[in-house]
C-alpha cells in the first residue's frame, strides 16, 4: 500500500523511517518532508495546513493510509475531511483535537472524567486575572500562566515570581499569542519528575508505547527558555511498572471511557505529559499526536510493524494489536542552529552526518534544507541524534559521540541529555498489558 505522512520535522522522518521497514508499506510519501526524510518517502511539496491538497493528492496517488505528524493540521479538522471523502487517516477529528488545541477544553475533559490534573482557574479578563493572581500567588509555590490555543509550545509560563506571572498575564492579553491568548488559565504549579507516555487509540481500546522523557528547557541542568524539546530518551525510569499500571487506570483508561461518553472517537495517538507527584501521576497535558523528539527517542526501539499498527488503529482492531519493544534504551540529542530558541542564522552547510550515520547512530533530520546539492541547516531545531546502547550510559556515550562528528557554524546542543535518568536509577520494569474497555 501506498502511504502518505503529513508533516516535514524529526517526528516525521522518525516515522517515515519505521514505516518504510515495512512490508506493508510500497511507496511513501512525505508532505512537505525534508531532507533527511527523501532518503526514504518520495516528499511532495505540500504545505500540512492545506489540507485540500492533501486530499486531492491522497485520491490522485491511491494512498491507503494518510498519517499527520503535527497538530495544527488535526485541529483544523483534517482527519473529518479525509474521512468525508473515503480516505484513510491517522489522527484524531476536529472535536478530539481540541483536547490540544484548547487547554480549557482540555482541562474540563479531565475534571469531567475524574483525570488527574492541576487546578485552575479560566479568565477572559486581564484585570480579572491580574487580581486572582494578587489574591492567590504563593511565592513558595509559583504559579503557571496558559494560553488557551495552540502557541507553537510557547504558551506556557511556569513563573516564580508573582511579577513573571503578572507579565505572562499581561503579554497573553496583549496578543504575544494572537487569538490563542485571548483566554487565560492560571494553574497550580506541580513540583515532580515529568515523563510522556504516548497510546495508541483506535476509540474502543487503548495500546501504550513505551515511556519516553523530553527535555524541554534549552541549557544544561534545565536551565534557560522553553524550546521544542532539545532531546529524550526512552524508557523514562521514573515510569515503573506499577506507576504505569496506576497512569493505565487513572488516565489512559479515563480517557478512553472519556472520548466514548462524550462521542468525540478517536483513531491516532494520545500523547498524556504526565507529572509524577508526590500525591501520583497527573496529566499536564494532552497532545492529539506523536510527540518531537519523544518520537525520535522511542521508534527506534519498536520492534513491531508500525504500519500494521496503524492501520488496525484505523479499522478499530487495536485490540489484536501487543507491540514488541527493544530492551536496550535510546538517547536522542537534539542539535539546534546557535540562538534558538530566539533567532538564528540559516544556510550553513552541515558536515559529518554520513560518519555519524556510520558509526551506527541514526540521525533524524528536521529544520534542514538542501543548498547546491549540500545539506544546510534552515530551521531552529536542525537534527535529533539517536543511539540505542545497552544500558542508559552506553546509549549516552554512543549519540555523543556521533553528535562529535557533526558539525556546522553556531551549532548547539545539550551536553546532558538522559542524565536525570541516571540519577533515577533502572529502566521500567513493566508494561501494562493493552485494555479494552466499552463495545468494540
Ligand atoms: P504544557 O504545554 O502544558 O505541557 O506545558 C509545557 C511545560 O510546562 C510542561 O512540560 C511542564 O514542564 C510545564 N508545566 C505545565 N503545566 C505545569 C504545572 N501545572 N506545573 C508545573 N509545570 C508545568
Ligand atoms: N515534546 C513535546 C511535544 O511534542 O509537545
Amino acid at each position: 500500500m501506498d502511504i502518505l505522512v503529513v508533516g516535514g520535522g524529526g517526528r516525521e522522518h522518525a516515522i517515515c523511517w519505521k514505516l518504510s521497514q515495512s512490508p506493508l508499506a510500497r511507496k511513501i510519501y512525505c508532505a512537505p518532508g525534508n531532507p533527511g526524510i527523501s532518503s526514504v518517502a518520495e516528499c511532495v511539496p505540500i504545505p500540512v495546513a492545506d489540507i485540500a491538497s492533501l486530499a486531492k493528492f491522497a485520491r490522485e496517488n491511491s494512498i491507503g493510509l494518510t498519517v499527520v505528524g503535527p497538530e495544527v493540521p488535526l485541529c483544523a479538522g483534517i482527519a473529518d475531511s479525509f474521512k468525508e471523502q473515503g480516505l484513510k487517516i491517522f489522527g484524531p477529528g476536529k472535536a478530539a483535537a481540541a483536547l490540544e488545541g484548547s487547554k480549557i477544553f482540555s482541562k474540563q475533559f479531565m475534571n469531567r472524567n475524574g483525570i488527574p490534573t492541576a487546578k485552575f482557574n479560566v479568565f477572559e479578563n486581564k484585570n480579572e486575572a491580574l487580581s486572582h493572581l494578587d489574591a492567590n500567588f504563593d511565592p513558595r509555590a509559583g504559579i503557571v500562566v496558559k494560553a488557551d490555543g495552540l502557541a507553537a509550545g510557547k504558551g506556557v509560563i511556569v513563573a516564580k515570581t508573582i511579577e513573571d506571572a503578572r507579565k505572562a498575564i499581561e503579554s497573553c492579553f496583549s496578543g504575544e499569542f494572537g487569538d490563542a491568548g485571548r483566554k487565560v488559565l492560571i494553574e497550580e504549579m506541580l513540583l515532580g519528575e515529568e515523563a510522556s507516555i504516548l497510546a495508541l487509540c483506535d476509540g474502543n481500546c487503548i495500546v501504550p508505547l513505551a515511556s519516553s522523557q523530553d527535555h524541554k528547557r534549552a541549557g544544561d541542568g534545565d536551565s534557560g527558555p522553553n524550546t521544542g524539546g532539545m532531546g529524550a530518551y526512552s524508557p523514562a525510569p521514573v515510569v515503573t511498572g506499577s506507576l504505569m499500571a496506576e497512569i493505565d487506570e487513572t488516565v489512559l483508561q479515563r480517557f478512553l471511557r472519556g472520548i466514548q461518553e462524550e462521542k468525540l472517537g478517536y483513531c491516532g495517538i494520545i500523547y498524556a505529559g504526565i507529572m509524577v507527584t508526590k500525591k501520583g501521576p497527573m496529566v499536564l497535558e494532552f497532545n492529539v499526536r506523536f510527540g518531537d523528539p519523544e518520537t525520535q527517542a522511542v521508534l527506534p526501539r519498536l520492534k513491531s510493524d508500525l504500519l500494521d499498527a496503524m492501520l488496525a488503529a484505523a479499522d478499530g482492531r487495536l485490540s489484536g494489536v501487543n507491540l514488541l519493544w527493544d530492551e536496550r534504551p535510546s538517547v536522542s540529542v537534539v542539535m539546534v542552529s546557535g540562538g534558538y530558541p530566539g533567532s538564528y542564522k540559516k544556510g550553513f552547510q552541515i558536515s559529518g552526518i554520513a560518519d555519524a550515520q556510520a558509526s551506527g547512530a541514526i540521525v533524524f533530520h528536521a529544520g534542514t534544507s538542501l543548498r547546491d546539492g549540500k545539506i544546510v541547516n534552515s530551521g531552529g531545531r536542525v537534527l535529533a541524534v539517536t543511539a540505542l546502547g545497552r544500558d542508559i550510559p552506553d546509549a549516552i556515550s554512543k549519540s555523543y559521540k556521533a553528535v562529535s562528528m557533526i558539525s556546522w557554524e553556531g551549532e548547539f546542543h545539550r551536553k546532558d541529555i538522559a542524565q536525570r535518568a541516571l540519577a533515577l536509577g533502572a529502566p521500567e520494569a513493566a508494561r501494562p498489558a493493552n485494555r479494552q474497555t466499552g463495545k468494540p
